[in-house]
C-alpha cells in the first residue's frame, strides 16, 4: 500500500511508519498544492495523511476512489465531508488529546493578552509610543472570580476550565449537548443554555468541534446578548463568529475584547482592521504549535495510517 503525506510531519511519526516498510511519498515542496496536483497525488495512493485544510468534499472522495483511509493531522476534521466518506467506508482518524493542553494554553494566553492589552502595548513600544506613566492609560482587567463560559466541554475546554479555576479561582459554566461529569464534579462547572452562556461569561471561549449548524453563531446577535466586560476568545475555527460582526462589536463597546487563533477567512491578511484594534489580540493558528504536541499528533496520525495498512480499525477513528 501506499500512502502520501501532503506536508512534512516530525520525525515521531515518519518513524513509526518507516519502521513498518511503509511506501511513503511525501510532498518534497514547501509549496502547497494546487487541489489539481493533490488529487492527482492521491489518486495513486491508498491512504493520505492530511497536513491542514485541504477540503475533502464529495468531489474529492469521487475523484479519489482508490482512497482506502485518511489519517489527519489535526484534532478538528471539519475539513472532510464525513457522509462522503461513510458512503465509501472510508475511515477518517483525528490526533485527540496530544493538543489539548498545548491549544488550552493558547486559549488561557489570549485571555490574559486581551485582559491586559499586552499585544497592544508591545505595538505601542514598536510604534516609539511608550510615554510617561499614566494613572489613567491602558487599564486592563483583572480576572479573578470572573466567570468562564465555555461553548464545547471537551477535552480542550475542560483544561482551559482547569486552567482558569486553578489561576483565578474563576467561576465556570458551559454550553454542551450534554453533561460533563468530570468538570462538574472537578471544577465545580455548570451545564446552561446558550442564551445563559452569553448573557453570565466575563470570557466566553470556544472550544467545540465545529459544523456548519455552528456557522456564524457568534455574530451582531449573539455579541449583543454578551456583557459589556467580556471577552471572547477563539481558538477552535474561525467559522464560529462573524468578522465583521466581531469588528463591530469591538469598536462599539458590545463586547470589551477578542482573542483569536483562528480567523474567519485564514489566513487573515495583513491590513484586517482587528490587527488595528486595542482591544483584539491575534495569533495566526497556532494552538497546536509544541514540540510535545506535534510529535504526538504525529504519532496519533502514524497510527491510524498503520492501522489502515494492518485491515485494522484506526484507533483515532472519527466516523466509526
Ligand atoms: C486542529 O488540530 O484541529 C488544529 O486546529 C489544527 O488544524
Amino acid at each position: 500500500m501506499n500512502v502520501f503525506i501532503n506536508k512534512n510531519i516530525p520525525e515521531a511519526g515518519l518513524l513509526l511508519l518507516q519502521e513498518k516498510g511503509i511506501n511513503l511519498t511525501i510532498n518534497p515542496t514547501e509549496n502547497i498544492l494546487s487541489r489539481k496536483e493533490f488529487i492527482e497525488i492521491c489518486q495513486k495512493n491508498d491512504v493520505l495523511l492530511n497536513v491542514g485544510t485541504n477540503n475533502l468534499d464529495e468531489d474529492f472522495f469521487q475523484q479519489c476512489p482508490n482512497l482506502k483511509g485518511i489519517a489527519l493531522f489535526s484534532v478538528g476534521f471539519d475539513s472532510v465531508h464525513i457522509p462522503s466518506a461513510n458512503s465509501r467506508k472510508i475511515p477518517v482518524g483525528n490526533t485527540p488529546d496530544v493538543l489539548s493542553r498545548a491549544t488550552s494554553d493558547v486559549a488561557f494566553l489570549l485571555m490574559q493578552s486581551v485582559a491586559r492589552k499586552s499585544f497592544y502595548n508591545h505595538k505601542r513600544i514598536l510604534n516609539n509610543d511608550w510615554g510617561s506613566f499614566d494613572p489613567l492609560a491602558n487599564l486592563g482587567q483583572e480576572l479573578y472570580g470572573k466567570t468562564l463560559g465555555v461553548f464545547g466541554l471537551g477535552r480542550i475546554g475542560f483544561e482551559m476550565a482547569q486552567k482558569c479555576k486553578a489561576a483565578f479561582g474563576m467561576n465556570i459554566i458551559y454550553h454542551n449537548r450534554s453533561h460533563n461529569e468530570n468538570a462538574e464534579k472537578e471544577l465545580d462547572a455548570k451545564l446552561v443554555d446558550f442564551e445563559t452562556l452569553l448573557a453570565e461569561s466575563d470570557v466566553l471561549s470556544i472550544h467545540a468541534n465545529y459544523s456548519a449548524e455552528n456557522n456564524e453563531l457568534f455574530n451582531k446577535n449573539t455579541f449583543a446578548k454578551m456583557k459589556s466586560n467580556s471577552i471572547f476568545i477563539n481558538t477552535a475555527r474561525g467559522k464560529f463568529h462573524n468578522e465583521e460582526d466581531l469588528f463591530h462589536a469591538l469598536t462599539n463597546d458590545i463586547i470589551w475584547g477578542a482573542g483569536l487563533d483562528v480567523t474567519n477567512p485564514e489566513p487573515m491578511k495583513q491590513d484586517n482592521p482587528l490587527l488595528s484594534l486595542p482591544n483584539c489580540c491575534v495569533l495566526p493558528h497556532v494552538g497546536s504549535a509544541t514540540y510535545e504536541a506535534r510529535n504526538g499528533m504525529a504519532v496519533c496520525a502514524a497510527q491510524n495510517v498503520i492501522a489502515v495498512i494492518e485491515g485494522k480499525k484506526m484507533p483515532f477513528c472519527v466516523n466509526e
